[in-house]
């Protein structure tokens, strides 16, 4: 990033500061950027109804503009402000997930600024369920567009120490609300059509959006990778989480297509897929690169790798998503060259996690 974007004194306050919300009230009213948590990734806000907020959005992030952003809101009845049309599945969609790691996608009105929308005439509508994300709503009496807080193409921020590294000097203010509960961003459901199609799965998975509108599709695009097909939610198409390193996914032969377990899990690693890992990284480091290994931390030691970065636990995917970004950071950190990750059951939470792994590495997969 040139220097010259990275201007800005940028003012770090945790949330229990008894200033916090003053200041960034105040910069959201004025048009400026505060970075805040919310119960997925932290978000980067500015005031979504005003089109220069937007670009300084897209600024910061290095994001293309064609990228539109979701609004952010803190009563249900804020939507009636953003869309033209609420159909009745969509209201009993807000109802049963709202506030929460839901986002809607309606037909926009007018006041919504073309620039936010990325040129569509859709608007993305998310109510977050985390108390500061909807303190600083309210009392702002901004809805505030926020896509997350990371520099385009980086892993989604988990923690403030991420948003730091990605924006300092490029926002106006950060709010430090420690660590975010889920880790991964929300679904993104269209309710615009005849039938509620997913364009980004995340913690509300289809099985319990199903279990309140009944039959929902996934946009085909994001189940496998075809240059042929568009994904309906721009951001989709872009390389995304991905760490300098250059990632590898490990899956057994059965893995990839197991999908009927009951929880967000991970396969049974099998020894295949260990040996081959070790395999792996014990050439890579014969040639002098720095490797890691992505693992749970109850698999750890079956890895003869020195870099060991432990993805919460096995059986459980919301520990898993909770670390995933900040685990693809850390790959950063430690300059890893060549990583190797195991594979995680498609089912429920593990779809979503596998949707972010696999555009983290690429798409790069060996079966053994
Ligand atoms: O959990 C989240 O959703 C986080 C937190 C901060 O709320 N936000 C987030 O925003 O993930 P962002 O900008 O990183 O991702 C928004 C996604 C992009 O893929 C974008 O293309 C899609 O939403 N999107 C936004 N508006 C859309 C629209 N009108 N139609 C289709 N897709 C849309
Ligand atoms: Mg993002």
């Amino acid at each position: 990033m040139d220097n010259e974007e990275k201007s800005l004194n940028t003012i770090i306050r945790n949330v229990t500061d008894s200033d916090a919300f003053d200041i960034a009230c105040k910069i959201l009213q004025d048009g400026g950027l505060v970075a805040f948590p919310t119960e997925t990734v932290y978000g980067l806000g500015g005031d979504g109804l005003r089109a220069e907020s937007s670009e300084k959005i897209y600024a910061a992030k290095g994001r293309p503009s064609d990228n539109p952003l979701i609004i952010h809101i803190a009563d249900i009845s804020d939507v009636e402000r953003l869309a033209r049309e609420i159909p009745d599945k969509a209201r009993t969609l807000m109802e049963a997930f709202w506030p929460g790691p839901l986002t809607v996608i309606l037909k926009k009105k007018p006041e919504v600024p073309d620039t936010t929308t990325g040129g569509l005439d859709t608007v993305a509508i998310r109510m977050p369920s985390h108390p500061d994300a909807a303190r600083l709503i309210r009392e702002s009496g901004v809805l505030i567009a926020a896509p997350s807080a990371n520099t385009s193409g980086r892993p989604s921020p988990t923690l403030a120490e991420h948003v730091i590294e990605d924006m300092n000097g490029r926002i106006d203010m950060i709010l430090d609300g420690g660590p975010v509960g889920i880790g991964i961003e929300s679904t993104i459901v269209d309710m615009t059509g005849d039938k509620p199609v997913i364009l980004r799965p995340g913690y509300i998975t289809k099985h319990m959006l199903e279990g309140v509108l009944g039959e929902v599709s996934i946009d085909k695009a994001i189940i496998e990778p075809d240059p042929n097909l568009r994904p309906k939610a721009p951001g989709m198409k872009y390389t995304h989480y991905a760490p300098s390193g250059k990632l590898t996914i490990i899956e057994s032969a059965d893995e990839s297509d197991n999908s009927d377990n009951s929880d967000s899990s991970h396969g049974s690693v099998s020894q295949a897929v260990i040996d081959r890992i070790n395999q792996e990284t014990e050439k890579a480091e014969a040639e002098g690169l720095v490797t890691a290994v992505l693992t749970t931390s109850d698999m750890a030691d079956k890895y003869t790798c020195k870099n060991i970065i432990t993805l919460g636990e096995s059986g459980s995917g919301t520990t898993v998503a909770a670390r995933l970004y900040a685990a693809l950071r850390e790959c950063d950190k430690i300059g890893a060259e060549v990583i190797f990750s195991e594979s995680f059951d498609r089912d429920e939470l593990g779809f979503s996690i596998m949707n972010r792994l696999l555009k983290a590495a690429g798409h790069r997969v060996i079966t053994v």
